[in-house]
């Protein structure tokens, strides 16, 4: 039997490719092999990329992430007794979200378009043994809110110390069969040492064990070597509240000691003016803006805002 004879041109398929432009090629460019832009991530996948830029700003290859999950572990902490008043004016000027599924479902709005950063850990509440600490979500839960990674407590010297890097290890092989990157956070616990050569063993074992990228504490002396010898990105949370002036001197001291940015929480929202603050910080991870002139921009930003609202009142 004979084909059957072709319709007209155009009505077996309407997008036909019809152009009489002679196809272009461009066989005189080679093709580039592009770089990712952070620290030991070059061999990625795609999907895990393309969540760890709704972190890192692939500009300035840094992030100012806001941490508000301190509620899983010690429930309303200053700052935070409601996210909903006091969080959702910082939104615009953080790259990321870290925090727990609870809040993010109950306060943020899903028009959220940055990268979120899930808490994946928990169990214990301060009233006990921090470092006894389980997975807390199931791997689906982190692909149905679209996170941009999931985040881990270890305890490196802890009490449950095994317990707690078994954890990291079994959401890193979770997040790895779905392009989600791990972040490691290196929880110093009451009695634990808070110096670099702490701070170099803690990161690396996170690392090696597979985290995509880690948080740590900053040290006065030798932060250089942590990040050293850390073969991925590390960011630095930002720990008890402290004048702006040092808290913004502390950020600019890590990033000129090699951080990717930091992860801060209260020195953001425990601030007289957490708007003016996040937005100094900005300045100091983006901008390499140094601690004085930020502290300036501070506080002529705190000085405007609470100008705008007498105004208002
Ligand atoms: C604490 O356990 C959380 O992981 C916080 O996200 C982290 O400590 C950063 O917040 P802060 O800057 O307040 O230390």
């Amino acid at each position: 039997m004979g084909l059957k004879p072709l319709k007209k041109k155009g009505e077996i398929m309407p997008e036909v490719d019809e152009s009489e432009r002679e196809k272009q090629f461009y066989t005189d460019i080679p093709v580039k092999n592009r770089h990712f832009f952070l620290k030991g991530c070059n061999n990625l996948d795609w999907g895990m990329k393309n969540r760890l830029s709704k972190i890192f700003n692939p500009k300035t290859g840094k992030t100012v992430m806001l941490a508000i999950d301190h509620g899983y572990f010690q429930g309303p902490t200053t700052g935070l007794e409601r996210v909903d008043v006091t969080i959702l004016p910082l939104l615009p000027y953080a790259d990321t979200l870290m925090l727990t599924r609870g809040i993010l479902r109950a306060i943020i709005p899903p028009t959220f378009d940055k990268g979120i950063v899930l808490r994946a850990s928990g169990g214990p509440s301060v009233l006990n043994e921090l470092s006894n600490e389980e997975i807390a979500i199931d791997i689906d839960e982190a692909i149905r809110l679209n996170v941009a990674a999931m985040a881990v407590q270890v305890f490196i010297g802890g009490q449950f110390e095994t317990k707690s890097v078994h954890n990291m290890t079994r959401l890193v092989d979770m997040g790895n069969r779905y392009g989600i990157p791990v972040l490691g956070v290196t929880a110093v616990g009451k009695d634990m040492g808070r110096d670099a050569k702490y701070m170099r063993l803690a990161s690396r074992i996170l690392a090696e064990l597979g985290v995509t990228y880690v948080k740590t504490y900053y040290t006065e002396k030798d932060f250089d070597t942590v990040t050293a010898s850390c073969p991925v990105p590390i960011v630095i949370a930002g720990g008890k509240k402290l004048p702006e002036k040092d808290a913004l001197t502390m950020a600019y001291r890590a990033i000129q000691d090699g951080a990717a940015g930091v992860d801060m929480g209260r020195n953001i929202f425990q601030s007289d003016s957490p708007v003016a603050m996040i937005k100094a910080i900005r300045k100091v991870v983006h901008d390499r803006e140094k601690p004085e002139a930020a502290f300036e921009f501070f506080l002529e930003e705190k000085n405007r805002l609470e100008g705008n609202k007498k105004r208002k009142t």
